[in-house]
């Protein structure tokens, strides 16, 4: 891709169709709506196609979007969808976190969760293949497969696309969250090796949270996880804490950032490989004072106490930027942005009129 036929020179923009997996979702539903912006046409899939009709229809540009009803555990269910389309972002995944069962619990997790999410992700890259228009696969990746912890355990001061958490480590320590960060790896790391075998290019992209304004009816779960301290969800907290905990801050993007890189990442001939896109991080204590600018109300001190006071890791999303992308929005904004929207639907309260009832 690239060259006078890249689909970012706007008489192929007008003439080139890409698949967007997961277009219900927070990601999927932002990216789809980018795409249509620029002229795009757009293959989105769904598992519920009325919710993804009245979620996606709304959008400017809706004559050059058609939607498809797939599922990541129907054997050809993407099939349709690929079909003629240039690129595919594959976005699609369960957001499941942890598991509640207490016997043979890796068994359970290996065939009910890991294997099943490596087989959906095998399943969208044979209907590229098997569609043959296909020239570059978009995956969406996440910090999650990646720790700032060395082979020793100490942290590193730089952290990029290298440092990878070993699998090994995530299921003999079972950390908050652990269920998801293997599906993660796993499905990466299949869908690299696939992609080799076909001669299909792959590229992944690397999102810490995602956060700031959303398009779809529920509170994305990045957005609840970020401002789990403000909420004292006991489900989402923790999450936050081992996301902290594996890499020393909160690394950060917002949503209209990583669907643009995603789109960028689509358009660069020279995108070979996996790609962090972090803006910027925060420790807890810098979060909770953000959190407390933004939300007055919240009394944030508690959450703030018990993390380590030394100088993070660096996250780094270099190989990204290297390639020209910039980012619009800062940590700052991601946060005012996330709890103005939260207040506008109703999942925080409004703080003045909390003071009016107080
Ligand atoms: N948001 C973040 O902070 C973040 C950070 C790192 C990586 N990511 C990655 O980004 C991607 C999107 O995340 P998100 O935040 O947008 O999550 P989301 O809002 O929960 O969206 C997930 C999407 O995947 C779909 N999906 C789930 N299981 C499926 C299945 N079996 N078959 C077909 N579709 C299925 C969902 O469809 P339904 O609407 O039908 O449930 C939804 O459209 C995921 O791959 C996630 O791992 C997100």
């Amino acid at each position: 891709m690239g060259g006078p036929d890249s689909p970012s020179s706007p008489s192929a923009v007008a003439t080139t169709t890409v698949c967007v997996t997961g277009a219900t979702g927070y990601i999927g539903s932002w990216l789809v709506r980018s795409l249509l912006q620029r002229g795009y046409s757009v293959h989105a899939t769904a598992r519920d196609t009325g919710k993804a009709l009245s979620l996606l229809s709304t959008f400017s540009g809706n004559s050059r979007l058609k939607i498809f009803r797939s599922d990541l555990n129907e054997e050809g269910s993407f099939d349709e969808a690929v079909k003629g389309c240039l690129a595919v972002f594959h976005v699609a995944a369960s957001m499941e976190f942890n598991v509640s069962v207490e016997e043979n619990i890796d068994d359970h997790v290996q065939s009910k969760i890991t294997e099943p999410a490596v087989k959906g992700t095998l399943n969208v890259l044979q209907a590229c293949s098997r569609a043959g228009s296909v020239k570059r696969i978009i995956f969406t990746s996440s910090i999650s497969t990646i720790t700032a912890k060395d082979d020793k355990g100490e942290s590193r001061e730089l952290v990029d696309e290298s440092s990878v958490t070993p699998i090994t480590e995530v299921w003999n320590t079972k950390p908050k969250g652990w269920v998801y960060v293997l599906s993660k790896l796993l499905t990466e790391e299949k869908a690299f090796q696939f992609a080799k075998e076909r001669g299909i290019h792959l590229v992944s992209i690397i999102p810490p949270t995602v956060a700031g304004p959303f398009l779809t009816t529920s509170v994305p779960t990045s957005v609840q996880v970020l401002l789990s301290s403000i909420t004292g969800d006991p489900n989402l907290y923790p999450i936050l804490v081992s996301v902290h905990s594996r890499l020393g801050s909160i690394p950060l993007v917002h949503i209209e950032d990583i669907c643009n890189a995603h789109i960028f990442l689509m358009e660069q001939a020279g995108a070979e490989g996996r790609f962090i896109c972090s803006v910027g991080s925060s420790t807890m204590p810098q979060l909770t004072d953000l959190l407390s600018l933004e939300y007055p109300s919240f009394s944030s001190k508690r959450f703030a106490e018990g993390f380590p006071d030394a100088v993070p890791p660096v996250i780094s999303s270099m190989r990204l930027t290297n390639l020209g992308f910039k980012f619009k929005y800062g940590v700052r904004d991601i946060i005012e942005q996330s709890v103005a929207c939260c207040i506008k639907n109703d999942f925080l309260k409004c703080p003045i009129t909390e003071g009016i009832h107080n």
